[in-house]
């Protein structure tokens, strides 16, 4: 049976690809993986740093177990053109940062020690996409994901492929295509085995076929299964094995029955019309860049399912880690995968290494049943229509199950794909030439399309660049990112020919100087960097249904001069409450209700307190006296939830908030910890931007710099472990608050 080790320690990190380290050892830096070849600044920096050459260099001792086997090394991924050397030897060589590949060791190891060497190239090399033009993100260099030391019998399992053609019948079948390796070229004679089992391990049935290369063994009339929903994401489990006269081999692979069809007239998953609702997402984080584990990864599937709640994720703009997508699959999340590219298309070499990257892409994610569109287009580039016959065509050839979409920017590009996949970012912009439209619908789809009939169509981003705003910015101006995104969404839910639409982002990113502030971030997320949110995150939470959560977020900082003239007015309060009381002082009352008359669409209209409802001076002007107040929340006559706000907020708690409380001493474990500056009533101080500094003790420590300025009244921080098990402690201090400790258990 086969062994799937982890090999993230112990790797000797170098500056530079000399020859010589190719040819033997040198003690470099010991590194553990994920690793980032640079650490960068949290801004203001130059993202030349890690564009360069580094190696990576390791040693494997020969094990008995080795013997007569298939041994390789798996990498889930390497920015940004990497070579692999045994011994000196070439065995790989990937030109792409964000899919997999494999190094075959087998004939080349001795009985003793073995060098295994990787140089990575961090150079924007034009030569590989998404390189040759310019792009608004970051490829920070690194071996950042996992590396896997894989043992097979010769003839092995290289991929398994689970199809659920009729998800929504009674009876269900599935078809499981298994794909062997035969790398010694043996003759292939023995059985492949399949066993299906639910989530709990209880065999559904099995079935045996005579090994081949390539083998499909059909189940059918099951009984009894249930469908990957988004709130009952059930999955399934398709274990292989194939017996050899070489030895046996076992592979299992998740899957998840369910439908999921763009129409012209909407999305349907599993027959039912779903309105996505969801937000693009980078795989960067601050300091280390992309070089984050399984944790990180499956936290920010848990945040976009559970705090933001949105339906849909696109993985902007390349494949992203399969610890995120299988979070995905466990969530209920559904994914929009694409291939790595951002407005350039290369020659032909580089079209070609493209086409490699859908290959790539759909044969590592065809299982996941979260994913239900494949990108097949490089985002927002011009027409190629040879290359983009291509790319559909393979991806169609490889998966017939879903369908396909080319992210755009161009109206009346040519449709190759399954669905016109467009970036619509006009709505709300008063500002561009000659732009008079509504803000009340997005642009209809045949305008878009030039086509003249509908067709499946989703808007894939809106907002981004066309309102930056920081969590810390004045108030008025996140209430107008917050009115964008309420607007946009209620026009998506608006129009039914409209699937959905993609909000531009989830969190703020680092980016090349041609984007962004001039501090090489683009402010463009509902969330920080820190996944700390901005008020018009809310807006997307908001939607949920109050049995889910009950959520009532005014976007106020509560004060009498933050915003222009005076006042708080007008106060969006976001919520799915059906109704919403402020009272000011002890004297004023008022309750209103959701504005469904501006936002008639979107499934919770958010309640916006203005001079409807208030006359000029009952919450007093500009030298009267400033009260506080308290917001309530009802749903069916009853009070559900209550914000108080101090009329004299004080600095009174540093609140220290990490995610987990547990680390893992196994492998480079990280979480997240968010210090917050709270007032006497819990409430963030936006603009005590204070210094905290951070000191651990026990197997862990401070990803990026050691103290630092809160900025919006809070900040973030990854700790991390450093190896071994034992109890940990992060102690947050700062000028003006008592410190505050959290105790961690790394085991
Ligand atoms: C789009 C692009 C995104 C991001 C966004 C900013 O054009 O696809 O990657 O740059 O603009 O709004």
């Amino acid at each position: 049976m086969r062994t799937t080790t982890q090999i993230n320690s112990n790797w000797s990190f170098h500056e530079g690809a000399e020859k010589a380290l190719i040819e033997a050892f040198a003690a470099g830096r010991d590194v553990t993986l994920p690793h980032t070849a640079v650490e960068t600044p949290f801004n203001y920096f130059d993202e030349t740093a890690y564009q360069r050459a580094f190696t990576y260099q390791k040693r494997i001792a020969w094990q008995p177990a080795f013997e007569g086997k298939e041994v390789a090394l798996v990498f889930d991924g390497a920015m940004a053109d990497s070579v692999v050397y045994v011994n000196g030897e070439t065995v790989a060589a990937h030109p792409d940062g964000y899919t997999p590949f494999e190094a075959r060791l087998t004939d080349l190891l001795n009985k003793g020690d073995n060098l295994v060497t990787v140089t990575i190239n961090g150079a924007e090399n034009p030569a590989i996409p998404p390189f040759g033009g310019q792009i608004d993100y970051l490829t920070y260099a690194g071996i950042y994901r996992d590396v896997w030391l894989r043992v097979t019998a010769p003839v092995y399992v290289s991929n398994v492929k689970v199809e659920t053609l009729d998800a929504l019948a009674e009876r269900k079948s599935v078809s499981v295509r298994v794909l062997t390796a035969n790398p010694q070229k043996l003759p292939l004679e023995g059985t492949v085995k399949v066993t299906l089992k639910d989530a709990t391990g209880s065999v559904l049935a099995t079935s045996t076929a005579e090994l081949a290369a390539d083998v499909k063994l059909v189940f059918t009339d099951l009984e009894g299964l249930s469908l990957w929903d988004l709130d009952t994401p059930v999955l399934y489990t398709a274990e292989v094995e194939t017996t050899h006269a070489s030895g046996s081999d076992s592979h299992a692979v998740r899957f998840g029955f369910r439908t999921a069809e763009f129409t012209p007239e909407g999305f349907r998953l599993n027959g039912r019309p779903l309105k996505i609702r969801g937000l693009n997402r980078h795989q960067a984080w601050p300091y280390v860049g992309y070089a984050m584990g399984r944790r990180a990864q499956e936290r920010d599937a848990e945040l976009l399912k559970r705090k933001l709640k949105v339906n849909l994720v696109r993985t902007s703009h390349y494949p992203q880690s399969t610890w995120f997508l299988d979070r995905c699959d466990e969530l209920g999340l559904l994914v929009f995968e694409e291939i790595p590219g951002w407005q350039h298309v290369g020659d032909e070499a580089w079209q070609a290494q493209a086409i490699a990257n859908v290959r790539a892409m759909v044969t590592r994610d065809w299982n996941h049943p979260s994913i239900i569109l494949w990108g097949v287009r490089i985002n927002e580039s011009r027409d190629v229509h040879d290359f983009y016959i291509e790319t559909n065509r393979l991806a169609h050839e490889l998966d017939s199950t879903r369908q396909t979409g080319g992210v755009r920017y161009i109206t009346e590009s040519e449709f190759l794909e399954d669905v016109y996949t467009m970036n619509d970012f006009i709505l709300g912009n008063e500002e561009l030439p000659g732009n008079n439209r509504p803000r009340t619908a997005l642009r209809s789809q045949t305008e878009i399309t030039g086509l003249g009939r509908n067709v499946p169509y989703m808007v894939t981003e809106f907002n981004g660049h066309m309102h930056p705003t920081k969590r810390w910015d004045q108030e008025q101006r996140q209430a107008q990112h917050v009115t964008r995104y309420l607007e946009i969404l209620n026009a998506a839910y608006g129009d039914p020919n409209i699937s959905g639409c993609i909000g531009w982002c989830m969190f703020d990113y680092n980016t090349h100087k041609d984007f962004g502030s001039g501090d090489r971030i683009c402010h463009h997320g509902v969330m920080d960097m820190f996944r700390e949110p901005k008020f018009a995150a809310w807006v997307y939470t908001s939607q949920c249904d109050p049995s889910d959560e009950v959520v009532m977020q005014p976007v106020t900082f509560y004060a009498r001069g933050e915003r222009n003239i005076g006042g708080i007015l007008p106060l969006i309060v976001l919520t799915n409450c059906d109704e919403v009381e402020i009272r000011y002082g002890s004297q004023v009352v008022k309750r209103v209700k959701p504005d469904r008359e501006t936002y008639p669409h979107l499934p919770h209209a958010p309640v916006v307190i203005d001079h409807r409802v208030f006359t000029p001076d009952e919450l007093g002007l500009w030298g009267m006296q400033w009260e506080a107040a308290t917001i309530t929340g009802f749903i069916d006559g009853k009070e559900v939830k209550s914000i108080h706000y101090a009329d004299d907020p004080l600095p009174t708690t540093l609140e220290v908030e990490a995610d987990d409380l547990e680390l893992s001493a196994t492998a480079k474990d990280a979480t997240r910890v968010i210090v917050r500056a709270l007032d006497q009533k819990g409430n963030i101080l936006p603009f005590l931007d204070d210094t905290v500094s951070f000191s651990v003790t026990g197997p862990i420590k401070v990803i990026g710099p050691s103290s630092q300025v809160l900025k919006g009244g809070s900040v973030g921080l990854w700790v991390e472990t450093t190896g071994g098990a034992g109890a940990a402690t992060l102690t947050v201090t700062s000028p003006r608050f008592a410190a505050t400790t959290v105790s961690l258990t790394v085991a």
